[in-house]
């Protein structure tokens, strides 16, 4: 496998340009220096312990996860440090959870007292502390508890036993798009962060303040207080990525290699990877309904999905053959690689990597 030309891989397949992730992942880590900011990369992107030792050996202090499943595996890494930036609730996750903190620094980022209660009655049973951090609501308004109600929860968490208070924590998805509304969006996550951490620390030692996303990437430092940042997406970046703002198609490093197979109905091209390969998202900062972009057809639109067949709408005119290969940019490319049991490092048109998306499935 290694050393095969990229175009005899079969289809459907995610193919990465290992030069392109290279650049991002040192481009984050030059930011995260030059900033002072902790880099403690979301790997939900790419689910692979050996990619999590790359962002270790550049730099990063840690890894984060969402799930437990996925902490289980990442410790294939190496890493002295996983993030569960994820309420854990219910024993069993807990006792699994630290199983995995027997051996590194774990921490877990939470916006309840029940996820707290529960953490700490097992880290008491077991004998041992987690590290806390306390997510507060910045404007995504999923997890993360309002502003007002974070400086009770800290202090609970700071109160129980089993439990080392690190620090706060929030998620800045709202911000999707880096326009106008964004910087106002940035500014006022900004102002509601200053104003819990002043609060906070005329009691409590808050270290670490923990933030972050890719499409805030390179903005992250505008955030005052903020010193730790966990994007995800950053490593290959998707169509996301680029209709947010903070990339661009020369820094995406991820294609799915999908082949023709039907040009029966005039108008249309059909691929061969369909909502079981790219996943059923569609564009988080566009109207559009489009599931990826072709490269070099940027007016065929990948405009439906089934499981595997992908509807692509073609200009009239054009020539497209049955059997011939289109590449395609996913819109969004962390599920879409969690939907691969492998994916393909590629240099020079040639495989160098095959990796197992280890993590794969990992929800729970
Ligand atoms: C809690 C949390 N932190 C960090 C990230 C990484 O964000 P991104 O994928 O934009 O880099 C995510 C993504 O879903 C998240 O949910």
């Amino acid at each position: 496998m290694i050393g095969t030309p990229v175009e005899d891989l079969e289809t459907p397949a995610i193919v990465i340009d290992l030069d392109i992730m290279e650049r991002n992942l040192e481009a984050a880590a030059s930011y995260a220096r030059q900033h002072s900011l902790r880099l403690r990369p979301h790997t939900k992107t790419h689910k692979i312990p050996a990619l999590g030792k790359r962002q270790l050996d550049l730099g990063a202090a840690g890894l984060t996860v969402a799930k437990v499943g996925e902490a289980e595996v990442m410790t294939r890494s190496g890493t002295p440090d996983l993030l569960v930036a994820f309420p854990v609730i219910g024993a069993s996750k807990v006792a699994r959870l630290l199983a995995v903190a027997r051996e590194r620094n774990v921490t877990v980022s939470l916006d309840s007292i029940e996820a707290a209660n529960g953490l700490s009655e097992g880290a008491v049973a077991a004998g041992m502390e987690i590290g806390v951090l306390a997510e507060f609501d910045a404007g995504l308004h999923r997890v993360g508890i309002r502003p007002e109600l974070l400086f009770e929860l800290v202090e609970a968490i700071d109160r129980l036993p089993g439990l080392r208070l690190e620090g706060i924590a929030f998620y800045p998805g709202h911000i999707k798009k880096l326009d106008e509304t964004a910087s106002q969006e940035i500014a006022e996550a900004g102002r509601l962060l200053d104003q819990v951490l002043n609060r906070l620390r005329e009691r409590f030692p808050i270290g670490i303040v923990s933030g972050g996303s890719t499409p805030a990437l390179w903005r992250s430092h505008e955030f005052p207080g903020l010193n730790e940042i966990r994007p995800g997406t950053y490593i290959f970046n998707d169509l996301n990525t680029v209709l947010s703002g903070a990339c661009t198609f020369e820094d995406c490093a991820a294609r799915i290699h999908t082949t023709i197979i039907s040009t029966a109905v005039p108008g249309q091209i059909v691929l061969d990877g369909g909502s079981k390969t790219f996943s059923s998202d569609r564009p988080s900062a566009a109207d559009e309904v489009i599931y990826g972009q072709l490269d070099g057809y940027p007016d065929a639109k990948l405009f439906r999905l089934n499981e595997e067949h992908g509807w692509v709408r073609i200009p009239d005119n054009s020539q497209f053959r049955v059997g011939q290969r289109i590449t395609v940019l996913p819109v969004h490319i962390c599920v879409a690689v969690n939907l691969q049991d492998q994916v393909y490092g590629v240099r020079g048109g040639r495989v160098e990597e095959v990796w197992r998306v280890e993590a794969r499935g990992k929800v729970q």
